[in-house]
């Protein structure tokens, strides 16, 4: 397999900068804001031994009570969405001969499949259309028992597949036998104005959706993601996972449950996080001049603005990230150059002074 370059970026700058403006992240919770942000007791009394390897069944019934149609039986608990990612990829590549997916994208979702040998064709998501996904076009791209793979909302455009595009991409699917795969990890993230992220699951056989604790609650440091899926893919993939990571991490099941129960209060807090950061985005638009071409995301957390400048995106973000100390990433890591990816979950003060330096940069 590749080198994972996205994941080998962060791996060089991520702690190793003062101000990070490309992150996929809300700003993560403490502990102890945590704690006082949902009202919970730490719990004292949590088991530290290994636990249910598909997932306590409590959390799993949580997790299913919001896919309609699904049950416990549907649900496995992996570490992170990544876990969920390369254990059904892994799966359904043995189910499928081609695959279509939404482009960019992050990587792991086609480079698990290409390691397997899978025929994969990209759905292009493009800027002078303002990042809207035509879904009729990826449509016409299937071939027969094809999976199609979406990242709903997108990382890193900010682009939103809306339920009547799901619609279509379901007819589409199921008119080539095919398979429809979901990232979903971005789907807590609704902006003012614009329509909810809604999930592409159906409890049809075919679709398999993942989601994630790391983005739309801030916990990425949890590691718990899941997978929704038809019960053999589930039951295979539960199997794989045994020579993987045997189980979830205890403690982080009860800030998953936890999390999940006060999802309207963490949601209102990352809106008002990411509406800061929007506003600071706008404000800053007249300083970034021409050179920064940015289209605002319709959901989720990311921007991926066009930049034209002389000099390469990854050139410029390496002496953002060496000389000013400030994280962006380059669109070469999305095999997108001239762009950026943005992220808005962050301070938003640190917005502000990463994207100032970034303007000195395009002069
Ligand atoms: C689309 C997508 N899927 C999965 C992941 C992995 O998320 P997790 O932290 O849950 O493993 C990421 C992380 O950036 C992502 O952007």
């Amino acid at each position: 397999m590749k080198d994972f370059a996205l994941e080998k970026w962060f791996g060089k700058y991520e702690f190793a900068v003062e101000t990070d403006i490309g992150s996929s992240c809300i700003r993560p919770f403490g502990l102890a804001e945590f704690l006082k942000e949902t009202g919970a007791q730490f719990p004292t009394d949590v088991s530290l031994g290994y636990r249910d390897s598909k997932g306590s069944l409590s959390l799993r019934q949580t997790i299913a009570s919001r896919y309609e149609g699904a049950t416990e039986d549907n649900v496995l608990i992996t570490i992170g969405a990544s876990e969920a990612n390369y254990l059904a990829l892994r799966v359904l590549a043995q189910e499928v001969p081609s695959a279509v997916i939404q482009f960019p994208a992050y990587q792991q979702l086609y480079e698990v499949l290409l390691s397997a040998g899978v025929d994969v064709s990209r759905w292009q998501m493009s800027i002078q259309n303002g990042y809207r996904p035509e879904a009729a076009e990826a449509g016409t791209m299937l071939g027969q028992g094809a999976l199609l793979v979406i990242t709903n909302p997108h990382n890193p455009t900010g682009a939103l597949l809306e339920a009547e595009d799901l619609n279509c991409l379901h007819s589409a699917v199921a008119a080539r036998d095919g398979w429809l795969y979901s990232d979903e990890v971005y789907s807590g993230l609704a902006l003012a104005g614009q329509p909810r992220p809604v999930t592409a699951w159906r409890d049809n056989g075919r679709t398999i959706c993942i989601g994630s604790m790391s983005k739309s609650y801030g916990l990425a440091g949890s590691r718990i993601g899941w997978m929704v899926g038809p019960r053999h893919i589930v039951q295979q993939c539960w199997g794989l996972r045994d020579y993987v990571s045997i189980c979830p991490p205890a403690l982080s099941e009860w800030l998953a449950e936890t999390a999940l129960e006060r999802g309207a209060e963490i949601e209102a807090r990352n809106r008002s996080i990411i509406d800061a950061n929007l506003a600071t985005v706008t404000e800053m638009l007249p300083l970034l001049g021409p050179k920064f071409e940015f289209v605002p995301p319709r959901a989720g957390v990311l921007a991926f603005p066009r930049i034209n400048t002389e000099m390469t995106t990854w050139e410029l973000c390496s002496l953002l990230a060496e000389e000013d100390s400030v994280l962006l990433v380059p669109g070469e890591v999305f095999e997108r150059p001239g762009h950026v990816r943005l992220g808005l979950g962050g301070d938003p003060e640190a917005l502000r002074h990463g994207l100032k330096v970034l303007a000195r940069r395009l002069v």
